[in-house]
């Protein structure tokens, strides 16, 4: 029979994303609904090897499930790649009498998890946040609708200045080495092109299009690039490769960066965090550990966290049916 966890201590870690706050909001309310002491740790795993660590109550996480950013605050640990580190860690977890962990961040902060879980014997749920979206065992991650939104929102401005002189924009986002955001966005904005990782349109063919594009009476335009994508130029390069071979066109290049990550989380996300701080402790509770909470087809799911690291997380190709399309 599974033994319910006493005290259960939740942690950020890596990229922050829109929607970490309602998660945070969601383990610490959960816990307090069954009677399990919680604890927040400060500056993700380096605040665990730091003990960094104070109780949360119910009334400690008031008024934050519309903040962006993690009032945990988050960090990449080099310490916690080390054995010592982690062995300082669990140190610190046991002291206070802390018998179970959970994550909420990217597939590096799972496999951190993974490894603690595997040395220490302390059971571990990984939430998944943020918003690349690039994590198998989800159709969503925590942060991702909101910076969906935050770069259409953003591009939809670039596009008014784009058409007023007549311009091209690069627009560079995030994303990682997923196309998620760029393949998104770009069809909400109505990019006339999308260059993603996961499909290597090719210099030709972009030059090729944006010549058509011209022909057929388009006087500005939007070509939005993931930054992880393959072409081989990155966008400042890629805009000057544009603006030699096609003179016709002014050329501008923005990149959006890290006004992507912040800002209140869209109803989606705040709502997504909440099932998922809950299904993280159910879990527990009912003795799961070393697995990542997710949604497939609007339901909670869970997928070990080996799986959800080593797994890839598609795009879906028919959107790229769908951009072509809708470019013409
Ligand atoms: O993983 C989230 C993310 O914002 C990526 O899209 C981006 O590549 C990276 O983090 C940027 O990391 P940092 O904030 O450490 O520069």
């Amino acid at each position: 029979m599974a033994v319910k966890p006493k005290h259960i201590a939740v942690l950020t870690s890596g990229g922050d994303a829109p929607g970490m706050n309602a998660a945070i909001r969601s383990v610490v309310r959960s816990c307090s609904h069954f009677n399990i002491k919680c604890s927040g740790v400060y500056r993700g795993y380096q605040g665990l090897i730091e003990g960094d660590i104070r109780t949360l109550d119910a009334r400690s996480v008031n008024n934050i499930i519309n903040k962006g950013g993690t009032k945990l605050k988050s960090a990449r640990s080099l310490d916690f790649h080390e054995k010592e580190g982690r062995a300082k860690a669990s140190e610190n977890l046991k002291n206070l009498d802390i018998d179970a962990l959970i994550v909420i961040g990217g597939d590096g902060s799972f496999t951190g998890g993974m490894i603690f879980e595997r040395e220490h014997k302390i059971p571990v749920i990984g939430i998944p946040g943020t918003i690349d979206n690039d994590i198998f065992g989800t159709s969503h991650t925590i942060g991702y609708d909101t910076a969906l939104n935050t770069v259409v929102e953003a591009i939809d401005k670039i596009r008014d200045t784009a058409i007023s002189h007549n311009r091209l924009f690069f627009v560079e986002v995030m994303g990682r080495d997923a196309g998620h955001i760029a393949l998104n966005v770009g069809i909400g904005a109505g990019a006339e092109e999308i260059l993603i990782p996961e499909e290597n349109l090719g210099l030709n063919r972009l030059l090729e299009s944006l010549r058509r594009s011209k022909k057929s009476g388009k006087s500005s335009s939007i070509v939005v690039v993931a930054e992880g994508d393959k072409i081989g130029k990155n966008v400042f390069e890629l805009a000057q490769h544009i603006e030699q071979n096609l003179p016709d066109y002014e050329v501008r290049v923005s990149v959006l960066g890290h006004i992507q990550r912040g800002g209140t989380p869209s109803c989606f996300d705040r709502v997504l965090a909440s099932r998922m701080g809950l299904k993280a402790v159910e879990s527990l509770i009912d003795g799961v550990s070393a697995h990542m909470v997710g949604i497939q087809n609007g339901e909670m799911i869970l997928t070990p966290l080996n799986k959800a690291i080593k797994g890839k997380s598609e795009i879906k190709r028919e959107l790229i049916r769908v951009s072509d399309i809708m470019t013409l």
